[in-house]
């Protein structure tokens, strides 16, 4: 796909199949999101590839840190939130998490390094979308939890910056119209 009409036709999409999304395919997201520039060429981002059973596991550290702050709630309301919190990862066959290395030289800055990581995401949502696959970048409260981020093997201080959730999509969705540019932009001569 022409690289302007790709970036102009991605979307969010967050229904999806619960078909496989092959190695292959994972493996060619993968590497598009490597191609991302990065300062120092430190090569900052960090991909955990979540399938299978792993997005359970992933689910119950979810629900125990929404656990942990939300200790008080009554039974019933707490049980449906923690089901609520297990099923998140369950949205795709495939969740690939993206952290971000801490600078390893005085040189490098962090958050160069997480705008490095934040462009190898985009690359990956891009290429999801020219091999017509659904993509969608999540965050929220687990991004941020220490638990959350050691159960993927990262430190508590690292940035956790994205669940990318990924699958076949469930139905093409329409065209989307966004802002232009023009209110966000100076020029200067
Ligand atoms: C850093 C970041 C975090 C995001 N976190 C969430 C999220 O937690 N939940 C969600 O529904 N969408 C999240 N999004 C996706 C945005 O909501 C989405 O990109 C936006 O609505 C624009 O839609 P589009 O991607 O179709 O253009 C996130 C996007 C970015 C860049």
């Amino acid at each position: 796909m022409d690289t302007l009409k790709s970036i102009r036709t991605r979307q969010s999409i967050g229904k999806v199949k619960s078909d496989p999304v092959s190695r292959d395919m994972i493996e060619k997201l993968l590497s598009a999101a490597v191609q991302a520039p990065n300062h120092y060429k430190v090569r900052p981002w960090r991909f955990v590839v979540l399938m299978g059973e792993a997005r359970e596991k992933l689910g119950e550290v979810m629900a125990q840190t929404f656990l942990d702050k939300f200790p008080d709630l009554p039974p019933e309301a707490q049980e449906k939130a923690l089901e609520k919190e297990r099923s998140k990862p369950l949205r795709s066959p495939v969740l690939i998490a993206v952290g971000v290395d801490k600078p390893n030289a005085s040189k490098v800055i962090e958050i160069e390094n997480v705008c490095a990581a934040a462009a190898a995401c985009q690359n990956l949502l891009l290429a999801a979308h020219d091999l017509g696959l659904a993509a969608k970048w999540r965050t929220g409260d687990p991004a941020r939890d220490p638990k959350v981020k050691g159960f993927l093997g990262f430190e508590p201080d690292q940035h956790l910056i994205a669940f990318l959730y990924i699958g076949h999509p469930e139905f093409e969705p329409s065209p989307v119209d966004r802002p232009s540019f023009e209110d966000r932009t100076t020029w200067m001569d």
